[in-house]
């Protein structure tokens, strides 16, 4: 299985109206239409005849039709109808290409893989679950896929990237332990001390033990919880559209419970999330202009990178399609500060 061979996040739900949507994903180009049954298509977004996108077209019932000369697809990317040859003609079979599609915790999901999709797509944690409240953010960042992986579940750039606002910086040592297997890698960290910072001040509540883990999951969403029991927990949810190879789309699901006043504390929490994320894209930014100024990145690593090896490594194997090795699960402990 390569990196196509997984669903991605094309749209939110919410973008999809009576209009066509072109959109842009692992190499794909592809126009997204509702049928009047409210049934999502996606198809390849070039029209058989000559080429023009099918995502200036028009729908009407079951069809879109393209805006040239008029052909009509249907949702399944057959040619239902060429308005030249007349009513009774024998229509040529001059489909184009459909594209496996769901909607799902308010996303639209597209599988841009050769073969057909042996799984669903991913289901956001907590989504729509009783006492579980939540808001979406899109982001497009001037990076790669792997390097916004990376930097959402990243610590030490949090007290530089993010500093007052997240984390400042505190010289204690803490025990992170990582855990990996053949599909995700993840980072408990033990005796976090909370630092004060807006963050901090605004929502975590004082006295409790928190339970901080950061996670991937291939190919391209990472998690971060943090947990203080049963009524106050944030997830941080995040899943990376590749729109070229320093540009990528994140869809972030923000869930959490805070008790009866989680609608206030959404109003809170949005801005903050907002102004931080706008930090990452920022730095971000930067990373990529100088990798390219430079002809491509040359990365030193220490152990306290804890993740972005792992996550390489693992994307790298699905590029080239090798096969996953099932290793046992293997768990090691690492000192770090931030
Ligand atoms: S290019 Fe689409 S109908 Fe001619
Ligand atoms: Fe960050």
């Amino acid at each position: 299985m390569g990196l196509k061979d997984h669903w991605y996040i094309a749209a939110e739900s919410r973008e999809l109206k009576r209009k066509p949507l072109a959109v842009s994903l692992v190499g794909s180009h592809i126009a997204l239409f509702r049928t009047d049954q409210e049934e999502i298509a996606a198809l390849e977004d070039r029209c058989s005849h000559r080429n023009t996108a099918l995502s200036r077209g028009v729908v009407s019932s079951d069809c879109i039709t393209c805006p040239y000369h008029g052909w009509h697809f249907d949702g399944a990317g057959r040619c239902v109808q060429i308005p030249s040859l007349g009513a009774s003609a024998h229509l040529p079979d001059h489909g184009v290409r459909a594209y496996p599609v769901r909607e799902q915790d308010g996303y639209i999901w597209i599988y841009p893989g050769e073969s057909l999709p042996d799984s669903e797509p991913f289901h956001f944690p907590n989504y729509h679950e009783q006492g579980w409240s939540s808001f979406r953010m899109k982001t497009r960042f001037r990076a790669s896929v792997e390097a916004c992986l990376e930097n959402f579940l990243d610590c030490p750039h949090t007290v530089y990237v993010h500093q007052g606002w997240f984390r400042n910086h505190d010289t204690r040592q803490l025990s992170a332990v990582v855990r990996s297997t053949s599909d995700t890698v993840e980072v408990e960290f033990r005796g976090e001390p909370i630092t004060r910072s807006l963050v901090s001040r605004l929502f975590f509540p004082d006295g409790r033990e928190l339970r901080h883990t950061d996670r991937f999951l291939m190919p391209n969403i990472s998690r971060v919880d943090y947990d203080f029991g049963p009524d106050r927990h944030f997830i941080i949810t995040s899943q990376c559209t590749p729109i070229a190879d320093y540009e990528t789309e994140v869809h972030t699901l923000i869930t959490f419970r805070f008790g009866r006043i989680a609608p206030l504390v959404r109003l809170l929490l949005e801005p903050v999330c907002r102004k931080i994320i706008r930090q990452d894209v920022e730095i971000l930014a930067a990373q990529t202009e100088q990798i390219r100024r430079f002809g491509g990145p040359q990365f030193h690593h220490v152990e306290t990178d804890l993740l972005g090896l792992r996550i390489q490594s693992m994307r790298r194997r699905a590029e080239r399609s090798e096969p996953v090795i099932e290793q046992p699960d293997q768990e090691r402990e690492i000192t770090i500060c931030f």
